[in-house]
Formats: structure tokens, sequence, C-alpha cells
């Protein structure tokens, strides 16, 4: 078994997105360990995606995942990973196969409905910043 953080970002929760995307992941055999609304500070956005802090978007990117409500979530599944991954598609979603949440949904590269971990570090990192162990259902 393994463990991602998936947000939904708030693009997603603005336009309704929520159900749908929950709705993907249960179809497809991956348990919501953990679930949650928040809304990021600037300073949160920053220390989640400091991997990117040097990036010429990373302004932009921190302002728009601070915008808003978000939904985060602790995913649990087999190679749930590289699961979620394949049902989100690439970060460009132009370049997102049919039927990825992100060619269905996604309005620019930015704004792209969904974040998920993309390694088991990423995702040690990224569930341990919105959620503690008690938070998590096993
Ligand atoms: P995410 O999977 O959350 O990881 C980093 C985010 O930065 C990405 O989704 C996009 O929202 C954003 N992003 C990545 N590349 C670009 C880019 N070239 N221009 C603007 N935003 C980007």
């Amino acid at each position: 078994m393994e463990r991602t953080l998936s947000i939904i970002k708030p693009d997603g929760v603005s336009r309704g997105l929520i159900g749908e995307v929950v709705r993907r992941f249960e179809k497809n055999n991956i348990r919501i360990a953990a679930i949650k609304m928040i809304n990021m500070t600037k300073i949160q956005a920053q220390g989640f995606y400091a991997v990117h802090k040097e990036r010429p978007f990373f302004a932009s990117l921190t302002d728009f995942m601070s915008s808003g409500p978000a939904v985060v979530m602790v995913l649990e599944g087999e190679n749930v990973i590289s699961k979620n991954r394949e049902l989100m598609g690439a970060t460009n979603y132009k370049e997102a196969a049919p039927g990825t949440i992100r060619a269905d949904f996604a309005t620019d590269i930015e704004k792209n409905v969904v974040h998920g971990s993309d390694s088991p570090q990423s995702a040690a990192f990224e569930i341990g910043y919105f959620f503690n162990s008690f938070e998590i259902i096993d």
C-alpha cells in the first residue's frame, strides 16, 4: 500500500469539481484516507512549492494556490502515486491524455485543477505538510 497527497486546486473547487475528482479516485479503487478543505496562506503555498522557488512561475503559482479554498487529500492504494498521476494527466493540459482530469477540465498550465505527489519522497513531505497522523484514517 502506498500513499500520496492530492490537492483539488482553487480553480477546481470554485468550478464545482470536488465531487467529479473524488468520484474518479473512488471509481479507480483509490481510498480517501484523509480529506479537508483549507485556504492556504501565501506563506504556506510558498513552503509547499519550495522546490519550484527559482522558477519564473513561482510567484504566480503561489498567488493562485492561496487565492481561495482548496481540498487536500491523502489517497491510499497500490501504486497510488503513479495511478493518481495517470488519472490527472500531464501538467500541461494540452499534452494530457484524453479522459484525464486535466484534459477534461484544466484551462491553463497553472490552473490545472489538481496536484499529485510525484515520488514517495515528495508524498512523505507533502502529506506531512498538511496532515498529522491522527487525521489519516487506517
Ligand atoms: P503541480 O503539479 O501542482 O506542480 C507545480 C505547478 O506549477 C503545476 O502543477 C502548475 O500548476 C504550475 N506550473 C508548472 N509549470 C508551469 C508553467 N510553465 N507555467 C505556469 N505554471 C506552471
